[in-house]
């Protein structure tokens, strides 16, 4: 028998994640109802989860001199968090911008003004893909102290050819120099760019579609637009997402974060797996999307947005679980909406203004965001032949997660079956 490379051993609580469907994301009741092993262990070989059970059915001969043991004693022990919607990679801040938020200067009004999204695409086209690079690799050291094992990095911030596709490298390349699993989506159809403002969003997807997204393929398994006010209208959204399915790419969306334009049924009835933000989803229309796919595309939550935007209306995240809608939880980490990474806080604020519950938000962080990202086979819960992406926590149950606002409470971050 092969000996243990890896024995995480006397968890107060092993979070599993594991008991539900496993063929689809976590909905309802299932949301919660995943299975915490008390006074557990996790052991692994190499880089894959072998085992896990009451520490009364750890079987000694299994460990060898080669078993490295980590004492986890009075501490929950966890999937690592999959974070799956951020915007890793880009040029320069918008500190500036968060001094006009605060004299009452809307999120809208200031990209309408040439500011925002737009003011971070002249820094990343400015930035050489070096610096991109060395600050895609500082975010991902900070994210991997929070317990990030995966996280999607979106492109976006370039809206021509060449800085889009050099965006998707950079989140590739910084996948490669860390041990945090890094999943790039396309995200050339953010805002119209300012070549393009003449000839109008239509003309612009119809770029995408034509000069880029054929070199992408292999390279990005989603592709995502924002359908907004100011961003992208829902036909021509429509339009550039059916193409691009017909190009093979998966499919996401950001809508619905400031007004309802019907873009998450949209998408959801094209099959994305995941329609993002959802502040302005309607609990009827969520229940629609969770007919209508089977329960298959995933809300992804991003709680610490309005929050940031100062905004009072936050996604009626109760209400679509308890309509089988699957939700997912994430930062939306980028320097205009969340500069944060404190994917923990984000957890506590889905519980605060969301209503998710402590068990609720942990498997929206965990198995339903790699649903979102397309990763649920390898990723997000404890079991048998996942990968071996494991945290061990300072607190002592469940409970406790959401509870110690904006800490951090994580102690060992093990991915692949190494200490990271
Ligand atoms: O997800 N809403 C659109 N895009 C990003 C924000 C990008 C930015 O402001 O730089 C978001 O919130
Ligand atoms: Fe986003």
């Amino acid at each position: 028998m092969v000996p243990y490379t890896l024995l995480i051993q006397h968890a107060a609580q092993v979070l599993t994640l594991t008991g539900g469907p496993d063929d689809r994301p976590l909905a309802g009741a299932d949301l919660s109802n995943w299975g915490i092993i008390e006074g557990g262990y996790v052991a692994c070989v190499g880089d894959k989860i072998v085992a896990l059970g009451p520490m009364d059915e750890l079987n000694p001969a299994r460990i060898g001199p080669e078993t490295r043991c980590l004492d986890a004693t009075g501490s929950v022990v966890m999937p690592g968090l999959v974070e799956c919607h951020t915007h890793l990679v880009f040029g320069g801040n918008r500190a500036d911008e968060f001094g006009r938020k605060l004299r009452g200067e809307s999120y809208l009004d200031i990209l309408a003004g040439g500011g925002g999204i737009l003011s971070t695409v002249r820094a990343t086209r400015a930035a050489t893909e070096a610096d991109l690079l060395a600050n895609a690799l500082r975010h991902l050291a900070g994210f991997r102290r929070y317990g990030v094992t995966t996280l999607e990095a979106k492109s976006g911030y370039g809206l021509d050819r060449d800085t889009e596709l050099r965006l998707v490298r950079v989140a590739r390349e910084a996948g490669r120099r860390q041990p945090v699993r890094v999943v790039p989506t396309f995200l050339g159809a953010h805002v119209v760019p300012p070549e393009f403002r003449a000839a109008g969003p239509r003309a612009y997807v119809e770029f995408l579609l034509r000069e880029v997204l054929s070199d992408l393929k292999g390279e990005a398994a989603y592709v995502d637009i924002f359908c907004e006010e100011g961003a992208f209208p829902l036909a021509i959204a429509q339009h550039y997402l059916e193409e691009a399915r017909k190009m093979g790419f998966g499919l996401k969306i950001h809508a619905e974060q400031l007004h309802d334009l019907g873009g998450c049924e949209m998408a959801a009835r094209l099959g994305a797996a995941s329609v993002d933000h959802c502040d302005y989803l309607t609990p009827a229309a969520a229940a629609r999307i969770a007919r209508h796919t089977a329960g298959r595309t995933v809300a992804v939550l991003l709680p610490l947005v309005p929050l940031f935007l100062r905004q009072e209306r936050y996604a009626a995240g109760r209400a679509f679980v308890d309509n089988g809608l699957p939700v997912a939880v994430s930062t939306d980490f980028n320097p205009g909406s969340c500069p944060s990474k404190n994917l923990w806080l984000a957890l506590s604020v889905a519980c605060l203004k969301m209503g998710l519950t402590p068990k609720e938000a942990v498997a929206a962080a965990t198995l339903n965001a790699a649903w979102a990202l397309g990763h649920a086979a390898d990723c997000g819960s404890l079991a048998p032949g996942k990968r071996a992406d494991v945290l061990v926590l300072r607190v002592g149950s469940v409970a406790e997660i959401p509870y110690w606002l904006g800490e951090n409470p994580v102690r060992d971050v093990v991915i692949a079956g190494a200490l990271a």
